[in-house]
């Protein structure tokens, strides 16, 4: 369901007048950053997953971008995103905060006024209901996911992805449902909007965080699985490594946690969701959903 409202720099405004000038320099050369940020319905209410952390991240991303003068706090930013859920009478949504910039076309940060605004809607599981259990067909991309110094991986820069448009579409288009792209050195790196896990002889690794966005799901599912008893580390992963794992999945605000059935035509362990896959997605919906260890860690409500 479309919302009725958008909050724009302090302001309620209707949607349809929510709308940012054709020359921003935002839209021409993808100068903003932005957050993906879940709201889940839970017998308490409404509750977004780790907002204090998303938003947290949100202002690192400004920072590392260089966009100065940026005037909300982290709690001004919260208080908002709970007003706009409100507005709209959501009991769970997808919300997006994008920091612009106001002001004359160019390439210089400095000659513009960051602005701010915060849009919800309603949304359903990104890879698809039946992925949640059957798995996704993966694509090694021909892409390659950005250097470390051309793009700042840290931050969550608007043109960052056009780098995850190129590898999304290209998967998409040759049949495939996501993408994983290697970084600039051939190691496994991160999908076009998710993390990536191994799981090997019970053993969970993931990538090392130098070229990846350190996602908050990422850091959720270690964080339950070391929980869970399991064994969690960072190591470099190639792409054969991949191959003969005996379980993979991704996680992401949007993917939340998804088993991989297959990359680049091979079948992955039993060509499903996998033991350990079930375990860790159980988890994960079980603490959003308001019913875990770490949900009232975690869960920042609403309507409080
Ligand atoms: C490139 C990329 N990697 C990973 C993630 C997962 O991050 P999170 O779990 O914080 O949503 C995202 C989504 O924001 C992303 O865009």
């Amino acid at each position: 369901m479309k919302a009725d409202y958008i909050w724009l720099n302090g302001e309620m405004v209707p949607f349809e007048q929510a709308t940012i000038p054709f020359l921003s320099p935002t839209i021409h050369y993808g100068l903003g950053a932005f957050e993906g940020i879940r709201c889940y319905e839970t017998s308490a209410g409404a509750a977004v997953f780790r907002l204090s952390e998303h938003l947290q991240r949100l202002l690192d991303s400004a920072l590392i971008f260089g966009i100065r003068n940026f005037r909300y706090t982290l709690e001004e930013l919260r208080e908002a995103t709970f007003e706009t859920i409100r507005a709209n009478g959501f009991s769970s949504c997808y919300i997006r905060p994008l920091i612009y910039l106001d002001g004359p076309l160019g390439l210089n940060l400095d000659s513009s006024e960051p602005k701010v605004g915060i849009a919800t809607w309603e949304w359903g599981t990104y890879l698809g209901e039946e992925a949640l259990e059957s798995g996704v067909h993966m694509m090694i991309s021909s892409f390659t996911r950005h250097h470390i110094n051309a793009s700042m991986t840290k931050a969550k820069i608007c043109g960052n992805y056009a780098n995850s448009v190129l590898a999304k579409t290209l998967a998409l288009r040759s049949g495939y449902d996501e993408a994983i792209m290697l970084d600039s050195l051939g190691y496994v790196s991160e999908c076009s909007g998710e993390n990536l896990f191994v799981v090997r002889a019970a053993e969970i690794c993931t990538p090392p965080r130098a070229t990846i966005l350190e996602g908050i799901t990422r850091d959720s599912v270690t964080t339950l699985a070391r929980d869970s008893g399991y064994v969690v580390t960072e190591d470099l992963i190639s792409r054969d490594q991949l191959y003969i794992a005996d379980e993979l999945f991704v996680c992401g605000t949007a993917a939340e946690v998804t088993p991989i059935r297959a990359i680049d035509h091979r079948t992955i362990g039993i060509g499903q969701r996998g033991p350990v896959t079930q375990v860790l997605q159980q988890a994960f919906f079980k603490t959003v959903n308001g019913e875990g260890e770490r949900s009232a860690e975690w869960l920042e409500y609403v309507y409080e």
